[in-house]
């Protein structure tokens, strides 16, 4: 993951981190990919690994990517467990995100750095956070009142201490779907993509707008996670194909349906995210 992410620093682009739920959203995500010729992140949660385990993942991944023309990451996303981490690093991740954000700063620090001292040797690339983002993101729960944004002064220390090869900063975006117009820190993301020079995600994808996108695109952000529209489309184009034929028991269809839903909603961000034609 890392490579893709200084290509696209280079490129001035965004690489899309979706979140899979199972083979068929795995395919979808891949096809997407393959359709606009763009690098891609597959990316899982940690509730996702848990409900299925690690093998079954492995095997929808590398039967889908190793037969593709474009580069694919896989990536564990927002984990609290390092022993998960661990047992990802072993069976093929290619990239994983330490979340110790709820922590107190020296323990985020520390359990970071254990993360980096654990995946370096082995060319894993590492993301980390710090502050709060508000919302649902699988099993995290954050409230409005907990979330914060991310302190710049901790923010060049966290990163120069802990060398993480992808930060993902509380900029003031949420996971799951906004209930207002979300106020983007622009300024402090700026600051911290020019004094951290690393490369900065962007969590609480779905729901943001065209612009929006752009603007964080053009302060730094070089990687962008888009989960909550996956959920939505994954149980939309299942209902909504069995509510238009409801009379066929067919499940081959629905799923069938259900992946171009999921293929069409992840090509049109490739496309705003300025990945296509970049693999
Ligand atoms: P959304 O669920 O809001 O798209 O956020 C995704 C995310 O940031 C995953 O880490």
């Amino acid at each position: 993951m890392k490579a893709m992410l200084c290509n696209a620093a280079r490129g001035s682009y965004s690489v899309g981190a979706f979140n899979i739920l199972d083979y068929n959203s795995t395919k979808a995500v891949v096809q997407a990919a393959e359709e606009t010729k763009a690098p891609v992140i597959i990316q899982t949660s940690a509730k996702t690994v848990i409900f299925w385990d690690t093998a079954p993942i492995i095997s929808w991944v590398r039967e889908i990517a190793c037969s593709s023309s474009v580069p694919i990451a896989l990536h564990l996303d927002h984990c609290k467990d390092l022993d998960l981490i661990k047992k990802c690093i072993e069976l093929g991740w290619t990239s994983v995100m330490i979340d110790a954000s709820s922590k107190p700063f020296e323990e985020n620090l520390s359990l970071s750095r254990q993360v980096v001292k654990m995946a370096r040797p082995k060319n894993i690339t590492v993301e980390t956070e710090l502050g709060a983002i508000v919302g649902v993101e699988d099993d995290i729960h954050v409230k409005e009142q907990e979330a914060h944004l991310a302190d710049p002064a901790q923010a060049i220390q966290f990163c120069r201490e802990v060398e993480p090869d992808c930060f993902a900063p509380a900029i003031g975006t949420a996971h799951g779907i906004y209930k207002g117009e979300p106020k983007i820190a622009y300024d402090l993301l700026e600051d911290i993509a020019a004094k951290t020079k690393v490369p900065i995600a962007l969590h609480g994808g779905t729901g943001l707008a065209d612009d929006v996108f752009k603007k964080c695109i053009s302060l730094g952000c070089v990687k962008v996670n888009i989960s909550t529209q996956l959920k939505y489309d994954f149980i939309d184009g299942f209902i909504d194909y069995h509510n238009s034929h409801n009379i066929q028991y067919d499940p081959l269809k629905i799923i069938d349906a259900q992946f171009h839903r999921l293929k069409e909603g992840i090509i049109e961000k490739i496309k705003l995210f300025g990945s296509a034609s970049k693999a």
